[in-house]
């Protein structure tokens, strides 16, 4: 980091406190360090002890008149290689993202075009809150990096749960990483990082219930994530994002619009009436098949065998896929296979109308379904890719790049 120039915004939090070590490193491995405080921030430490480990002055509200002659917001802002924001407080954030300047903190983060990494630290049920999320989706939309918070024991008593400072080795390192980058400015960042602005994505996810009778159901190991996993990273991408799902134990990922569906026959309706959408994504873990007629009364044991009357239900990826009206430009389906994988995904890419299909192996020893990473192998028209095992959420991510790329190219070769 030599000769590199940090502007470190310190929030209001406990967590404040924790910047002195930030600055001490950051000084350590020869950056120049340059403080803004909030007046709140000033509350949890002194503007003279940071002002001590920085070795130059500290600029709060309280000086402003005066720093506008010597050193206004603008220069403050320019004169920054990177701006990290820490702790980056659930109001700071909230500032950020709804675009207010009306303190130095927040003004010099509205006039700058520099990188900015923000290090959120609030009570988890803030950072929890819907909020937050949307205020956080909508930053990291404007390219703005983040780094935490971190799950664990908060300083309140009886406290725990995301929210916590990010440890300072970890600060560094994505300032590191972000100055590696020859900080780009984050307004430049925008194009690449929102490339589904003006698009809809339309995913599928979760298992389906197929009512036996009013208290049971026929259902699958499906947890959804990889489902929701698409949303959230298609969300991150900028796109409009309709979320059909079934029945999961994971919250709305951010950004996105959620339609709750219990059943195959319900989640065909919903993304029927989802339509149009430029990607349409198929990564539920719908039932074969439903029982033809569930009894309105619970069934009852008779001493005898009982026999469920089971009817095929509608292949929504089929459906939508072979439609020739609303058909998206993009059809993606999932392949859970146990065997002969990439066989059977080209098979069914062909006989659903898909135009690609993202096929894994869900036998029981892989630890997929419902787990937490997958080895995929995107099968397309013009062959099959073979993915490293990654995190579920990095199969979305670079699911929703090629997707973008995909459609970018289209749009372009109709011009
Ligand atoms: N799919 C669907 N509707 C169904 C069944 C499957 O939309 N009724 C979609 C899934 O969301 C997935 C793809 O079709 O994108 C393949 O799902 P999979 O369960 O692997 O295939 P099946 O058609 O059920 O084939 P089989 O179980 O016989 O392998």
């Amino acid at each position: 980091m030599k000769q590199q120039r940090i502007l470190l915004i310190i929030g209001g939090g406990i967590a404040a406190y924790k910047c002195l070590d930030l600055v001490r490193r950051l000084r350590d491995e020869g950056a120049c360090v340059r403080a803004v405080m909030t007046r709140a921030a000033t509350e949890f430490v002194t503007p003279l002890s940071v002002a001590g480990l920085t070795n130059e002055r500290v600029f709060t509200d309280l000086f402003d008149l005066n720093d506008e002659h010597e050193i206004g917001h603008i220069r403050l802002s320019r004169e920054a290689d990177l701006i990290i924001v820490a702790p980056a407080t659930a109001d700071l954030i909230a500032k950020m993202a709804g675009g207010h300047a009306d303190d130095l903190a927040s003004t010099v983060l509205m006039a700058t075009d520099k990188p900015v990494l923000a290090a959120p630290a609030m009570n988890p049920r803030m950072w929890l809150n819907p909020a937050t999320q949307r205020n956080v989706v909508a930053l990291k939309g404007d390219g703005i990096r983040f780094v935490g918070p971190n799950t664990g024991e908060m300083a309140e008593r009886d406290e725990a749960g995301p929210g916590r400072l990010a440890e300072v080795p970890e600060i560094m390192a994505a300032a590191r990483a972000i100055l590696g980058e020859g900080g780009v400015p984050h307004v430049t960042r925008l194009r690449s990082t929102r490339p589904l602005a003006g698009r809809h994505v339309l995913v599928t996810s979760g298992p389906t219930h197929e009512p036996i009778d009013p208290v049971r159901y026929i259902a699958n190991r499906s947890s959804g994530r990889q489902g929701h996993a698409v949303a959230a990273a298609a969300a991150r991408m900028g796109a409009r994002v309709t979320l059909v799902s079934g029945p999961v134990a994971l919250t709305d990922p951010p950004g996105t619009s959620v339609v709750r569906v219990e059943t195959a026959e319900e989640m065909l309706a919903a993304v029927e009436r989802s339509l149009p959408a430029d990607v349409a994504v198929f990564a539920a873990a719908v039932a074969d098949w439903r029982t033809e007629a569930a009894p309105g009364n619970k069934l009852k044991k008779t001493g005898e065998k009982h026999a469920l009357n089971l009817v095929e239900n509608p292949d929504i990826l089929a459906t939508i896929g072979k439609s020739s009206e609303r058909r998206p430009p993009l059809v993606i389906g999932f392949a859970a296979e146990t065997r002969d994988v990439v066989a059977y995904a080209a098979k069914k890419r062909r006989a659903k109308g898909a135009d690609w299909i993202v096929a894994n192996d869900v036998s029981a020893n892989t630890g997929v379904l419902g787990g937490a990473s997958n080895t995929v192998h995107l099968v397309t028209e013009d062959g099959v890719e073979d993915w490293p095992t990654m995190a579920k959420e990095d199969v979305a991510e670079r699911l929703m790049l090629r997707a973008a790329e995909f459609l970018r190219r289209s749009t372009a070769a109709a011009e």
